[in-house]
């Protein structure tokens, strides 16, 4: 029981995955669009490899308190049928922090669980696929990424980009390697993203946020 196929619930989470990346909007920008063909690809390959999966200890952190919340919410939204499928696999996530230094408000109010990447579950040197959970009224502290491509789908809830835009469930937001960013979610909420990161594997397994040097 440890290759991808042995894990029914888990390939359908992957194929809503690759759902969102189809055909989630790019807005007519060619870059985005990239990105969002260069994350199916990925996938693509890593469904075709039937990869290994390795269970980490199943986690809860005390924001998951809002994760039926969020998940109530966001059957009610056109992502359904990613949220649907998380429920499937929800007992066996892992949420985490990452950070090496937490700072104390956050650690009540943000978690995020890994589901395929180097460090598994399901294995991937290729491609990073996670859920981001947030309480309402939670500040992201700005930071970057370098060699990583991030993207973030809302799935329930909604997030300000810095001081520039706000998305809604079905939205995507798209971080070229270095940009800052910094997140905040709603006043009374909570907010759950779909995140893919692409890059090389040397980069993907050393993931480390760049926080600015700005409080
Ligand atoms: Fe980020």
């Amino acid at each position: 029981m440890n290759k991808l196929s042995d894990h029914v619930d888990w390939q359908f989470l992957f194929r809503e995955f690759w759902h969102l990346y189809r055909f989630g909007s790019a807005g007519g920008n060619a870059v985005i669009r990239s990105h969002l063909k260069e994350v199916r690809t990925r996938l693509n390959a890593e469904l075709e490899r039937n990869p290994r999966v390795e269970f980490e200890q199943p986690i809860r952190l005390p924001v998951c308190a809002w994760l039926n919340r969020a998940i109530d919410r966001g059957l009610g939204e056109r992502t359904a049928p990613m949220v649907r499928s998380l429920i499937r696999v929800s007992n066996q996530l892992t949420w985490k922090y990452g950070y090496e230094r937490m700072r104390p408000g956050l650690a009540r109010k943000y978690a995020y669980a890994e589901l395929m990447g180097p460090n598994g579950p399901v294995m991937s040197e290729n491609l990073i696929l996670g859920m981001v959970l947030f309480a309402p009224r939670c500040t992201y502290p700005e930071h970057s990424h370098d060699g990583i491509s991030e993207s973030y789908i809302c799935l329930s809830g909604s997030i300000s980009d810095s001081n520039y835009s706000v998305f809604n469930p079905g939205s995507l937001l798209f971080n070229p390697p270095k940009r800052a960013h910094r997140m905040t979610t709603g006043d009374f909420e909570p907010t759950l993203l779909a995140y893919a990161w692409v890059g090389e594997p040397d980069k993907l397994s050393d993931q480390k946020m760049d926080f600015s040097a700005k409080k």
